[in-house]
């Protein structure tokens, strides 16, 4: 795995929207894996101003999203439906009917995982996955235990994972308790790989990444089977490495 050290939040964000953008123009019809979260949040707002100065255009490109929560209709402030049009897709070029996102309304979860599945296969795969990493080493909503097997399944989100995130909820009882989301090797299955990590609260977990044994008690250590990937992550995160 490649890693680059940045100072901060700022300069991290930037690496990686300078490198993802580059890969756009160079290839303007890619597949893009797209993460939602605290993390990516300054890359989309890189690439929202890369659009606007440069003219980085999305009409081509087609995106799918790692995960959403059961439960929330798109609408919902706290779905990741309402998360990327907010901070990304109200704001490029990118068709409204090239956006894929679990849908976590979905009244049987179960096809929908399948046609998750199946869409991500129809449209060829995707070539670049952004990821985010949780404290526990979830990679989307796959939880420690998660078999490396998985693709697209339905979670029961851990505790710690609910209370990390329950930052955007009124309450602990508002967050969903369970979450749809892309399994490892769909993950895996991406050619290329971008991991970002930001702040002291994910150094133990890049840590545990680059120090440790590939187990399923931590679903990122899968991340090491694969040849492509770029951890763009600041000092604060890569303090142990
Ligand atoms: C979000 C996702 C999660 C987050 C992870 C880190 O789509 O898949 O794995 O990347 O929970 O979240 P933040 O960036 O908020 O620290």
């Amino acid at each position: 795995m490649k890693i680059i050290r940045t100072e901060n939040y700022l300069e991290m964000s930037v690496t990686a929207g300078r490198l993802l953008a580059e890969k756009i123009r160079s290839n303007p019809s890619m597949t893009l894996g797209l993460a939602t979260g605290s993390t990516p949040k300054g890359l989309y707002e890189y690439l929202i101003q890369d659009h606007r100065d440069n003219g980085t255009s999305y009409q081509q490109i087609q995106s799918v999203n790692l995960d959403e929560y059961v439960g929330l209709p798109a609408q919902d402030p706290n779905s990741y439906h309402y998360f990327m049009w907010k901070n990304l897709f109200d704001h490029i070029d990118i068709a409204g009917e090239s956006t894929h996102i679990p849908n976590g309304a979905a009244e049987d979860l179960e096809q929908e995982c399948t046609r998750y599945d199946q869409l991500i296969k129809e449209i060829g795969g995707v070539d670049l996955q952004i990821l985010g990493i949780g404290q526990n080493g979830h990679i989307g909503f796959n939880e420690p235990g998660t078999p490396f097997s998985s693709r697209t399944h339905i979670v029961t989100l851990a505790e710690n994972t609910r209370e990390a995130n329950s930052r955007f909820f009124n309450s602990m009882e508002e967050v969903p308790k369970h979450a749809i989301t892309m399994g490892i090797t769909s993950i895996l299955e991406s050619k290329e790989i971008f991991l970002l990590a930001s702040g002291e609260q994910k150094a133990e977990a890049l840590s545990k990444l680059l120090n440790g044994e590939i187990s399923e008690a931590f679903p990122a250590s899968a991340l090491k089977q694969h040849q492509n990937v770029t951890i763009i992550a600041d000092k604060n995160a890569l303090k142990y490495i």
